[in-house]
């Protein structure tokens, strides 16, 4: 007997939605909200509003992409946090109702959890236990993982998060939310001729709003002289910024790698899209006996693939969650 489940996510700004059966992801679709590429940065209330048109259609396409009914579910999951209130709620109440009207269980996922259990969606996967620096809009974390339950936060930011930090700069050199996709783009073209600081943090440690503030003053400064400054040198800033975050990034994985001996070692999250990074984690691989794990660009982004793959691991071991259940803006590893 094939057993499905159907997965929602909704915690930030895309509404998502995936079909696995038998651990293989049979449908995933996800609906972008582009409503806040003009008002720098995602506004929340927009957000829920928008997940509210989206997740009735998400939903059936996912279930019609995967060839099966509603009927033939055996439970669903959806993210519980970290997120928005609001977005996250779109997303629970939507999986509790479908859930009770077809009388089957429910399960948690953490967002952040299944960023790093994305690896496991296509091999080759990670052997226990590895390393995953996991870097989104709103966390920068570097996780020991030595099961699919069983996660250890070894370093995160003290401040910003890595995309936050993208995010935050962009918007400075006005481009549209989220830049980070636009840095990269623009980097390409470019050369990191212009120096910015690296902060000093305890190991395993991030913190980059002090690299913000550098990178506004410099600009800043250059302006003054040359208002055109930005324009004219627009791709070898977008170089100097990425390749300073990337740097600040594979630095202190670097350090944790050496700390725990542990050379299985992976990326997850939007910022794990990011061609410097990817580039500089293969280029370093060998010079510290690395096997290292890059998801799939359709993985980086949110997505409910993601949230479907880290509850089947859940659902294999009966770990369903209660009715009463609330959405948890702050769930942590
Ligand atoms: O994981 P994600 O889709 O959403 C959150 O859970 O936050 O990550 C979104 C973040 C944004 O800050 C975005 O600018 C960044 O990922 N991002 C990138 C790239 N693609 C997305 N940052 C740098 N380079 C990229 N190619
Ligand atoms: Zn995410």
């Amino acid at each position: 007997m094939t057993e499905t489940l159907l997965a929602i996510e909704s915690s930030c700004d895309d509404t998502g939605a995936s079909v696995i059966t038998d651990a293989q992801i049979v449908s995933n679709v996800v609906s972008s909200q582009l409503d806040h590429r003009d008002l720098g940065g995602v506004v929340p209330e927009l957000a829920s509003r928008k997940h509210m048109e989206a997740i009735g259609w998400v939903v059936n396409e996912a279930v019609s992409k995967a060839g099966i009914k509603k009927e033939d579910l055996n439970a669903i999951a959806f993210t519980r946090g970290p997120g928005l209130m609001g977005s996250l709620l779109v997303g629970v109440s939507f999986a509790k109702s479908l859930a009770q009207a077809l009388s089957i269980p429910i399960i948690e996922v953490n967002h952040m959890e299944a960023h790093i259990l994305s690896h496991f969606i296509d091999e080759p996967v990670p052997a226990f236990p590895f390393l995953c620096l996991t870097v989104s809009g709103g966390h920068t974390q570097i996780v020991q993982v030595d099961g699919y339950n069983k996660m250890k936060v070894l370093g995160h930011t003290l401040d910003d998060a890595a995309g936050e930090a993208f995010d935050k700069a962009g918007k400075i050199m006005g481009l549209p939310y989220p830049a980070g996709p636009h840095i990269d783009r623009l980097a390409q073209k470019g050369n990191a001729i212009f120096p910015l600081p690296h902060p000093k943090v305890k190991d395993f440690h991030f913190s980059f709003s002090g690299l913000k503030t550098a990178f506004l003053y410099f600009l800043q400064k250059q302006v003054k002289d040359d208002p055109a400054f930005i324009e004219k040198n627009k791709n070898d800033i977008a170089a100097s910024l990425q390749s300073t975050i990337v740097d600040i990034l594979l630095k202190e994985l670097i350090k944790a790698s050496h700390h725990t001996g542990i050379k299985e070692i992976a990326i997850a999250g939007g910022v794990s899209a990011n061609s410097e990074l990817r580039k500089q984690l293969i280029a370093i691989s060998s010079n510290h006996e690395w096997r290292v794990y890059i998801p799939k660009l359709e993985y980086c982004v949110d997505n409910a693939a993601m949230i479907a793959q880290a509850a089947w691991f859940k659902y294999k071991e009966k770990e369903f969650a209660p009715f009463n259940i609330t959405a948890d803006p702050r769930l942590r590893v």
